[in-house]
This record gives C-alpha cells, sequence and structure tokens, in this order.
C-alpha cells in the first residue's frame, strides 16, 4: 500500500494515519481512506477532543492514545483453524517432526488477534500427544484483543471454517452460545503485548530466538513492503535452527524481501533459516487442500429502502462445512464466486458462506469475494458483519459500485441512515462514470440505470448531507 498517493479529505487525517503506520506498519490504501476517516472521526470523538489538530497533537504525546488508535484501525479477523491445508501441514508433518526431534517445542503465534490461531496450535499439540512439551505465545498490539484471548471464550463465528473433528471436547458451553475452552487448553497458551516493529526483536522483553513454528499470517498483507522485509528479517531471526515460519496464503511472498530457505509445499510456501541443510518440501502425503463446499452469493438483488433490523444472529448455520463436495474443487477466485453464486441461488447460504471464507484465506484481495460474503451475510440477517464485508471490498477495491450498496444496505438496516446515505451517494458518483446501458460489474447483468434508479430511490429517504 502507498501511502504518500492515498488521498485525504484533510491534512491532518494524514498525518494521523502517518503516525499509526509508523507505529504499527499498518498502511492506508486509498480505498480505505474514508473509512480511516471514519475511524479516526469516532476516536476523535471519544478522546473528547476539540477537533483534528488537537488530536493529532495529543497523539505525539500520549503513546496509549495512539495504540488505540492502531487498535481501532487494524482488522482482527481470525478464527479457529482458518486455512485447513496449513493446518493440515501443520499437524501432519511440521508439529510432528518437532515433537520427534525435541524435548520442548516453541510455538508462537504472531499477530494472533483474539487468540484462535494460538489454541489452534495447543489443541494440533493436544492431539498430537504434545501439549505438555509445547510452550505457546500469542502476540499482537492489539490490547483488547489481547485481553479476549485471554479469556478463552468464543463466539460461533470463531468456528467458521472448516473444522478438525471432535473439536468440542476442548469447549464447554457457555452463555448465548459461546464456547469457553476448558482450562487444559487455555492454560498453555501465554498471551503477551508485542509491537512485530519492535526493533529488540529477538531479544529481551520481546520474544527470545528458538522459536520451532512460527505463524505470522494475515498481517503482511497490510504493512508496506520495506516494514515486511524488517518485520520478516526479525521473525526468520527468531527461528530454531530446523524451525518454520509460515505466512499467510494471502500474504506476500517474503523470498523476495529476506534471506530465507523457501519450502514448497502442498499448501504453498513456507520458509525457514537461510542454508537450512535438507530443507525441501514435506513429502507429499500431506493430503492436497481441503476444500470446504460451500456457499455463495447472489449478487443480483437490489436492496430496496428498509427499516432497522435489529435481529443479527450470531453466527452462520454450522451445517456449512458439511456440504457435499463438487466434483472439481473451484479453486481461483473466479472459480470460487462462480460456484458460490449458484450456490445462493439455490438457498445454500451456509455453504456459500464456508466456500468464501475458505477463498478467501487463499486469494484475500479478491473484492469480489468479499463482496459476495457480504451478501450472503445480509441474506442471513447479518447485517453489521455484511457492512465490514463490504468495506473489505472497498479496501480491496474503491470503485466497486455494488459493495458501496452493500455497505449503505447494512448500514441502512442497522438504523445507520447517515452513514447509508453516504454510501449510497458514493455508489450514485460512481454510476455516473459508466455508460446508462452498460451492466454495472458484479450485479449480475444490471444496467445502469436500473441501479442508478434504485439507489435513487434509497437516497430518496434518507438524510441529506450535513
Ligand atoms: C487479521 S488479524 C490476523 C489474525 C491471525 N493471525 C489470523 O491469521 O487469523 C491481524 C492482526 O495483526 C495485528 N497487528 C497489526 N499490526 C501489528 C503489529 N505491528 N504488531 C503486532 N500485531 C499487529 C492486529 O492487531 C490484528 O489483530
Amino acid at each position: 500500500m502507498n501511502r504518500s498517493s492515498t488521498s485525504w479529505s484533510h491534512p491532518a487525517y494524514g498525518q494521523i494515519a502517518r503516525l499509526v503506520t509508523d507505529a504499527s506498519g499498518v498502511a492506508f490504501s486509498d480505498g480505505y481512506a474514508e473509512t480511516a476517516e471514519m475511524f479516526i472521526d469516532k476516536a476523535v470523538k471519544d478522546a473528547g477532543a476539540r477537533g483534528l489538530g488537537v488530536y493529532l497533537e495529543a497523539l505525539r504525546q500520549d503513546s496509549d492514545m495512539l495504540s488505540d488508535l492502531v487498535s481501532a484501525l487494524s482488522v482482527g479477523e481470525t478464527y479457529f483453524f482458518r486455512d485447513t491445508a496449513q493446518w493440515a501441514l501443520i499437524e501432519k508433518q511440521v508439529l510432528p517432526a518437532l515433537l520427534a526431534r525435541r524435548g520442548t517445542v516453541r510455538l508462537w503465534s504472531a499477530a494472533c488477534a483474539t487468540g484462535e490461531e494460538a489454541y489452534s496450535l495447543a489443541i494440533t499439540a493436544h492431539r498430537l500427544g504434545g501439549l505438555g512439551r509445547s510452550a505457546i505465545l500469542g502476540t499482537d498490539v492489539n490490547h483488547s484483543r489481547l485481553e479476549a484471548a485471554r479469556q478463552g471464550s468464543y463466539r460461533p463465528w470463531s468456528f467458521r471454517g472448516e473444522q478438525p473433528r471432535n473439536l468440542e471436547t476442548y469447549f464447554d458451553g457457555g452463555p448465548g452460545g459461546r464456547r469457553a475452552l476448558i482450562p487444559e487448553i487455555r492454560d498453555a497458551v501465554e498471551f503477551r503485548y508485542l509491537n512485530l516493529l519492535d526493533p529488540g526483536i529477538p531479544g529481551p522483553g520481546t520474544v527470545s530466538a528458538g522459536q520451532d513454528l512460527i505463524l505470522c499470517r494475515n498481517v503482511f498483507i497490510y504493512f508496506q513492503r520495506e516494514t515486511i522485509a524488517s518485520v520478516a528479517t526479525a521473525l526468520i531471526r527468531c527461528l530454531s535452527p530446523d524451525g518454520w515460519l509460515i505466512t499467510g496464503a494471502s500474504d506476500p511472498r517474503l523470498t523476495d524481501l529476506v534471506e530465507c530457505t523457501p519450502v514448497l509445499t502442498p499448501m504453498g510456501l513456507a520458509y525457514r533459516r537461510p542454508n537450512v541443510c535438507g530443507a525441501r518440501s514435506p513429502p507429499m502425503s500431506v493430503p492436497p487442500q481441503p476444500m470446504i463446499v460451500s456457499v455463495a452469493a447472489p449478487a443480483a438483488a437490489l436492496p430496496s429502502p428498509v427499516g432497522p433490523d435489529p435481529v443479527e444472529p450470531d453466527a452462520v448455520e454450522p451445517d456449512a462445512v458439511e456440504e457435499a463436495r463438487p466434483a472439481s474443487a473451484p479453486s481461483t477466485a473466479d472459480q470460487i464466486c462462480a460456484r458460490a453464486r449458484e450456490l445462493a441461488d439455490q438457498g445454500q447460504t451456509s455453504a456459500g458462506m464456508a466456500l468464501l471464507d475458505d477463498g478467501l484465506t487463499r486469494h484475500g484481495g479478491s473484492s469480489e469475494l468479499h463482496y459476495l460474503r457480504s451478501v450472503v451475510l445480509a441474506e442471513q440477517g447479518q447485517h453489521r458483519a455484511a457492512v465490514d464485508a463490504a468495506r473489505s471490498a472497498l479496501y480491496v477495491d474503491r470503485s466497486m459500485i455494488m459493495a458501496h450498496i452493500a455497505e449503505g444496505t447494512g448500514f441502512h438496516r442497522i438504523g445507520e441512515p447517515a452513514r447509508a446515505a453516504r454510501c449510497f451517494r458514493n455508489a450514485h458518483r460512481l454510476l455516473a462514470d459508466i455508460e446508462p446501458d452498460d451492466a454495472v460489474p458484479y450485479s449480475n447483468g444490471l444496467s445502469t440505470s436500473r441501479v442508478r434508479r434504485a439507489v435513487e430511490a434509497n437516497l430518496s429517504s434518507m438524510p441529506e448531507p450535513a
């Protein structure tokens, strides 16, 4: 992401964003500027500051305030056993080999968000009979996410991908459908604040060298190239001689940025220290990428003005992951979108959702996958989550008209008409650039004039800009 080209509506936003980038590495694309400004405005209000300039000055003096803003602006999306192919590799190859070779293994979930990834490591170690010999660490820059991680109690949404069999044996039921980790797993993970930009890594007060497995997934996508290079260099230095670094499927390749030994596995690249003797692909007995079959989203339906819907279910139906597998599993983003649309058209929204979630672990940069996810979530009545998914689409592609509409519809349904109106106005502006008879991208062939009429109908019932 190139912050220098980001267009902010006021230079103070840019200066504030710069402080966040310098503090955390999280950078802002042009497409995310408007959303970031909204979060900054909220932070200004929460801090009781009188204007952006005052807030900017306060941020420069107060590291806690800056840390709160970093938290507000960073994405904490995660769930248990995210990316089943990677977990197959960890459970069948990486961890058994480490456990066979060492008395104690050191496992680190770097940028662990609310802890699902770190606990997935603990559960995997337990399944292999090695939990007692595993020192497991989860770190993040977001204090409130770390606190949630320590609690170890999760909503069904944290289990939205394909999950291992018998996972329920690791949880007790809790209020509101929550699942609380059994103490044996919860107590096996230590959670600690750590900024990956800390120049002391590895070292005292940060994290020590000798880590056998580092998961640093779905965080590099938010960093600029030079930040990725310096953080990845530190992570490689943290590895034990036969340790592994695994990044997310959508994260950039590290081989051009740092000195490391790439290992091609069936789930993609993993990394080891440079010149590791015998570093090679694990045997191909690792099952090929397990494809969850799932749901898709109809992209055609246009929103009609509706009142706020207070019912917002917590999670998708658990049946999602058990749907039948297709004869040939879709693997490219386009194939996944097509299959997801098909499933949604057949009313199989849970299956479509699982397909999209799984697809996003490999194609996080696909705006269409994020957008379809938003549509399915809206169909499931999860309007707040639908707004978030639409924003993820816009984060990738600011010009995606249908995602602006999906975001606006979500805001409308959760009773935020001013925000809804802003989204519809964005869509309206973008529609002006398309010929009336042309189809609006991702609308399943709806013409510009038709979509414009629908947008105008929505706007007519919404507040004018202040
Ligand atoms: C999308 S989550 C990834 C969670 C998990 N690793 C996964 O893949 O499911 C990204 C996390 O990175 C954290 N993060 C962002 N910048 C960071 C930094 N400089 N140091 C440590 N964590 C950071 C955020 O707070 C957020 O919780």
